[in-house]
């Protein structure tokens, strides 16, 4: 296993008036190659959660590990956890710093003591992952670019490191369709190149198309873990916490309601134009 947390808790602010318990006997393992969404309402824990996965928090109980060891116990390796273990937050111009998005994304490479003349081809092999062309961004500041773009260099950034693990908090909020669906494109390709990928999200859509694995959070616990399909038959238990099935499926459903559609419920694009094609009498291709 790559990242695992064995019964962790967290509570903000503890001995005081205001601590408030955020995390509760959460455990899970994250393995090489899943792309796993992390879903769940506003204030259930999710930020929380992906900061201790990334080593950036301390959990106040449980333990959490990296390949097998306690990240905590060995406080000298922590770093390069952190490195391994990414996270994009969820405000990411929070994560940038430098005069030009050349400095920021080849700010881990030129401190990790990689060699100068491998710095620029990095850079821009990172920016290129995630859609930003290399020549037209560099010298550019980023606290000039739009949100979407500076959403991509804070991806970057982290991408850079060649972590093992990339978390995304929320990272395609307020991008428009096409950027969405193009930068969800490009984080399923990473995933495909083996890294592990633990995505945040609020787009029941998004995680249909994306996720191998969904991990429901509600008041700082995990009230389901397993595949997609499994979660979007929990249909109490999201209502209960406010999320909606993603469209493709609602769609499926009022289908099935007129008889016109049986059989599995589809949850992407490609899944209900074969079962509309199949209903059709059609071959689909
Ligand atoms: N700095 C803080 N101090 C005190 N309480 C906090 C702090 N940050 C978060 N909390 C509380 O911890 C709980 C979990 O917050 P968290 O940010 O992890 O939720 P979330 O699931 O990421 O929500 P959202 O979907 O709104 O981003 C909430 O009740 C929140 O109010
Ligand atoms: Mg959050």
């Amino acid at each position: 296993m790559l990242v695992e947390l064995g019964a962790v808790g967290y509570t903000y602010l503890p001995r005081s008036e205001a601590a408030a318990q955020a995390l509760a006997d959460v455990s899970l393992t994250v393995g090489s190659g899943e792309f796993i969404a992390l879903i769940g309402p506003t204030g259930s824990g999710k930020s929380t959660l992906v900061q201790i996965m990334a080593g950036l928090v301390k959990p106040t109980s449980g333990r959490v590990k990296f390949e097998g060891n306690d990240i905590w116990l060995e406080k000298a390796r922590l770093p390069e956890r952190r490195r391994l273990v990414g996270l994009v937050f969820q405000e990411p111009e929070k994560q940038l710093f430098e005069m030009t998005v050349e400095d920021d994304v080849a700010f881990w490479p030129r401190n990790a003591g990689v060699s100068a003349e491998a710095v620029p081809e990095m850079t821009r092999a990172a920016l290129e992952a995630v859609g930003l062309d290399y020549p037209s961004y560099r010298e550019r500041s980023p606290f000039t670019l739009s949100g979407g773009e500076m959403r991509r260099v804070a991806i970057a950034g982290i991408v850079v490191m060649n972590p093992r693990v990339l978390i995304l908090d929320e990272s395609t909020v307020g991008l428009d369709a096409r950027g969405r669906m193009d930068l969800a494109g490009r984080i399923r390709a990473l995933n495909q190149k083996d890294t592990a990928i633990v995505m945040v999200s609020h787009d029941m859509d998004e995680v249909a198309e994306s996720a191998d694995r969904v991990i429901m959070l509600a008041q700082g616990g995990i009230v389901f873990d397993g595949p997609p399909r499994e979660a979007f038959k929990q249909t109490d238990l999201l209502a209960g916490i406010d999320l909606e099935l993603p469209q493709v499926a609602r769609i499926a459903a009022r289908l099935r309601r007129q008889g016109l559609l049986g059989g599995r419920l589809p949850l992407t694009l490609a899944e209900i134009e074969s079962d509309i094609l199949t209903a059709f009498g059609k071959v689909p291709e």
